[in-house]
């Protein structure tokens, strides 16, 4: 169902319209500006390039891929200058982009969320390959303990009668088809656990991790593993199992 939903044409117009940085992605990029200035960076589900206006500009090459033909359409629609380039690729295969070649890899705004857990484990090991060894790895993940606060009504309201109509409709087809599934989801003690969160118009499953089981995922390929909320405050270890943010960044170290 994902898959077929990221290939409708209509979402690049609707990933166009935002270009802000999330306040990790801000964090990160700010830290890291002074190193970038050699690096490779492959942007891995670029969507329609909201990250890269912010990080083209400071590194040597830009690659940015996605599954779908029209976000990459609007990507070179949007960015003909170099250092970028922008392919359709699938996560699950990245070879012919070259094994340990970037030094920094970036799959934004939970990407990675949008693949069944056998995908996911193997969307790590590609781009663990696509990493040189020492490169920085940052994406995000939804959050499990988030489940128990997914879809509030009151987060339906906005001040744009068009959207409110639409976020109400849509709210009300979550809470008939997919509401009891999240709440038992919710009241267990999984590690991962993939739902219906409402996420365009109920057409897409979503993976949810708990922090601490996101930390064993990376293990094997990664380390020195930083996590942050999505407003930027750097997290301390004691803090994660306890940390209800809807998503949050992780950096980590290809090994
Ligand atoms: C939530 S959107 C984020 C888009 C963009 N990174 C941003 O932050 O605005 C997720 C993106 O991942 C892409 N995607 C989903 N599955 C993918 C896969 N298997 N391989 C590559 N890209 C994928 C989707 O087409 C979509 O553009």
């Amino acid at each position: 169902m994902n898959e077929a939903t990221w290939l409708d044409p209509g979402l690049a117009a609707f990933y166009a319209v935002d270009t802000r940085l999330q306040g990790a992605e801000a964090r990160i990029l700010a830290e890291l500006r002074p190193r970038m200035g050699s690096w490779s960076m492959l942007d891995v589900g670029v969507g329609a390039g909201r990250t890269t206006q912010h990080f083209a500009p400071v590194v040597a090459e830009y690659v940015g891929v996605d599954i779908s033909p029209a976000m990459v359409a609007q990507c070179r629609r949007r960015f003909t200058a170099a250092p970028c380039r922008f392919e359709v690729a699938d996560v699950r295969e990245l070879a012919a982009l070259g094994r340990h070649r970037f030094d920094f890899v970036l799959f934004s705004f939970n990407g990675l969320d949008y693949l069944a857990h056998d995908d996911r484990l193997r969307a790590l090991e590609q781009i663990h390959a696509a990493c040189r060894p020492g490169a920085l790895f940052c994406f995000s993940t939804h959050n499990l303990r988030a489940l128990g606060h997914l879809m509030r009504l009151r987060a339906q309201f906005t001040r744009d009668p068009a959207w409110l109509w639409r976020n109400l409709r849509n709210w009300v087809r979550w809470r008939l088809r997919h509401a009891r599934h999240v709440a038992q989801v919710a009241a267990q003690e999984r590690d991962w656990a993939i739902v219906n969160d409402g996420a365009h118009d109920c057409r897409l499953e979503t993976y949810y991790v708990r922090p601490a089981a996101q930390l064993a995922q990376l293990e094997p390929a990664f380390g020195a593993v930083r996590v942050f909320t999505v407003a930027g405050r750097e997290l301390a270890r004691e803090e994660l199992a306890s940390s209800e943010d809807d998503w949050l960044y992780f950096l980590a170290e290809a090994r």
